[in-house]
């Protein structure tokens, strides 16, 4: 007797972007293309495209930000989505709701998209398994914060051509930094050669098993670099006391124009924002146009937001 074949149908999982860690390089590349195609969009008086016309955003921000989040914002809107931004402070979270609850009640709703910052490493993973729709990660805890690298290379790319052969030096706090996770992934991924700088206390164990070389000595780390990204003390993460001061941190490891010139004579600076000015930076280096591409690291990074918004939300 002919048995009978069980028809099943095919599940549409959605996509989702967690981390750079998860992402081939062609899958890194094809969102840096598409991001190319919306520089231009984004700089012409009419910025609205209806690629996701119908579609619902929920921006779910439990930590602070300025940047990431309204970067997210626009990038949805001129995408055509309706945006939802929530400010995780003022949720049921604070009458003890967990995160876990928030997903379900938000996917009652049908989403297609939630995009997730959050203080605990790994909260987008969970939330991604509890919801049916795309989960973007908009920085978790001290992991991962994809789009951020992500707009990195574009703004290098954008200035250097390509990021091939590349010397990249990231100086700071490395050990509570997503940012410099990302972008040693990406980088690295992308051929960069990836110095990091940072006193002992602020350097993981380990970081030279991620392909790159450790400095404690910003003079040996920006020799012959040609991207110099600095980041920022992340106080909210640090229990306990791991310098000694901020003024002896700028000292040793806050980015002058004389130490600038560590690096190679055509160096460009970048910082993801927000800057401590004379802490971790120069306050008119880091306003200098001649080497600081931090404005368009902002500009660029609507582009990269709507570039993954449109890939991930099919
Ligand atoms: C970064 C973050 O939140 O991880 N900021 C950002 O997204 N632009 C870096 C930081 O907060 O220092």
């Amino acid at each position: 007797m002919a048995t009978k074949k069980k028809v099943t149908a095919v599940k549409n999982t959605p996509k989702h972007l967690l981390g750079i860690q998860n992402l081939s390089v062609l899958e890194a590349k094809e969102i840096l293309t598409e991001a190319k195609s919306f520089i231009k969009l984004n700089r012409g008086s009419s910025k609205k495209l209806d690629v996701l016309r119908g579609k619902t955003q929920i921006n779910l921000f439990f930590e602070p930000s300025t940047r990431t989040q309204s970067s997210f914002d626009l990038a949805g809107k001129r995408l055509g989505a309706d945006v939802m931004t929530m400010n995780m402070g003022n949720s049921a979270l604070k009458k003890g709701e967990t995160l876990i609850d928030t997903a379900m009640t938000l996917n009652a709703m049908h989403p297609d998209i939630i995009v997730i910052r959050h203080q605990d490493s790994g909260a987008p993973n969970l939330l991604s398994q509890k919801v049916n729709c795309t989960v973007i990660n908009a920085g978790d805890g001290r992991r991962e914060h994809p789009t951020q690298a992500l707009l990195d290379a574009l703004t290098i790319i954008n200035r250097k051509g390509n990021i091939e052969g590349l010397k990249i030096a990231i100086c700071g706090d490395i050990l509570h930094s997503r940012v410099a996770r990302s972008n040693i992934y990406l980088m690295n991924m992308l051929g960069a050669e990836v110095n990091v700088i940072a006193p002992k206390t602020l350097m993981p164990e380990g970081i030279d098993n991620l392909g790159v070389k450790s400095f404690t000595d910003m003079k040996k780390g920006l020799d012959g670099c040609d991207i110099v990204m600095m980041l920022r003390l992340q106080n909210e993460r640090m229990q306990g006391s791991f310098l000694p001061s901020k003024r002896e941190y700028y000292e040793f490891f806050g980015l002058t124009p004389e130490k600038l010139k560590f690096a190679k004579k055509d160096a460009l600076l970048m910082h993801p924002g927000p800057m401590n000015r004379g802490v971790e930076i120069d306050t008119k280096l880091a306003d200098d146009i001649n080497v600081s591409l931090v404005k368009e690291q902002v500009e660029l990074g609507v582009a990269v937001r709507m570039a993954c918004l449109k890939l991930y939300c099919k």
